[in-house]
């Protein structure tokens, strides 16, 4: 095995590990018929391109690189309504199988950027041949209109390494508020909202018990 899939073999198991277990979250939910305060669940390893360039950018030596860049293993929740925000972070906060060791608020405090999100940073215990070793991962916890504001303006960012032109500067930031406010009419409604996926669930686990 060469140096990087020996590094990098921990941070895909933990991946794995926790893209189960907080998929799983989610199906507590759904079979005891109640609205799920995830809607999905993704992850991945930061590809080698991406951590040798941030790397080197920010002189991170290769010993450094366990404690330091906190965001090799990432996961994403994603949620509909923005209180069901605090409700996940209160979870992975009780949670004996991790630890968190860091939250940024990135709700409160919107980044100059327009970026909203709740990031929790955890230490993980992996089980290696060696014994027990702990890795940093990155949960970032989202609305779905957070997510898909991040999701355009990263795109942008790779095309224009982050230096807008002002056209699409201010379409970004017009973006950004309609997402904020979409998230706020979605609250106003969110009982409505959450009584009728109840009221479908319900009807679903008929359904299928009558199958
Ligand atoms: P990086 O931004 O990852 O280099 O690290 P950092 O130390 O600056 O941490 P920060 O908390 O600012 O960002 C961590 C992660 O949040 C990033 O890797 C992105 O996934 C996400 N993020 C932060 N700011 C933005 C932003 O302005 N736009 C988008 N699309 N994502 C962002
Ligand atoms: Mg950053």
């Amino acid at each position: 095995m060469n140096q990087w899939d020996r590094f990098l073999t921990p941070y895909r198991q933990a991946v794995d590990e926790l893209k189960i277990k907080l998929k799983g979250l989610r199906k507590i939910y759904d079979l005891e018929q109640d609205a799920s305060p995830i809607e999905f669940v993704t992850g991945r390893v930061k590809p080698l391109t991406s951590i040798i360039e941030k790397a080197t950018e920010r002189e991170i030596p290769f010993d450094r690189l366990h404690e330091e860049m906190y965001d090799i293993a990432g996961l994403r929740i994603m949620c509909q309504f923005v209180d069901d925000i605090e409700i996940v972070v209160n979870l992975l906060r009780q949670r004996k199988d991790f630890k968190v060791v860091e939250e940024r608020d990135y709700i409160n405090n919107t980044k100059e950027s327009g970026y909203r999100s709740y990031h929790v940073i955890i230490e993980y215990p992996i089980e290696t041949l060696e014994g027990q070793s702990k890795i940093l991962a990155e949960i970032q916890i989202r609305t779905l209109a957070m997510n898909f504001w991040a999701t355009i303006e990263h795109t942008l960012r790779y095309k224009y390494d982050g230096d807008y032109p002002p056209e699409i500067q201010k379409r970004l930031e017009n973006a950004a508020e309609a997402a904020f406010s979409l998230d706020e009419e979605m609250s106003e409604i969110k009982d409505e909202i959450q009584e009728a996926q109840r009221y479908y669930s319900k009807k679903r686990a008929k359904k299928h018990n009558q199958e």
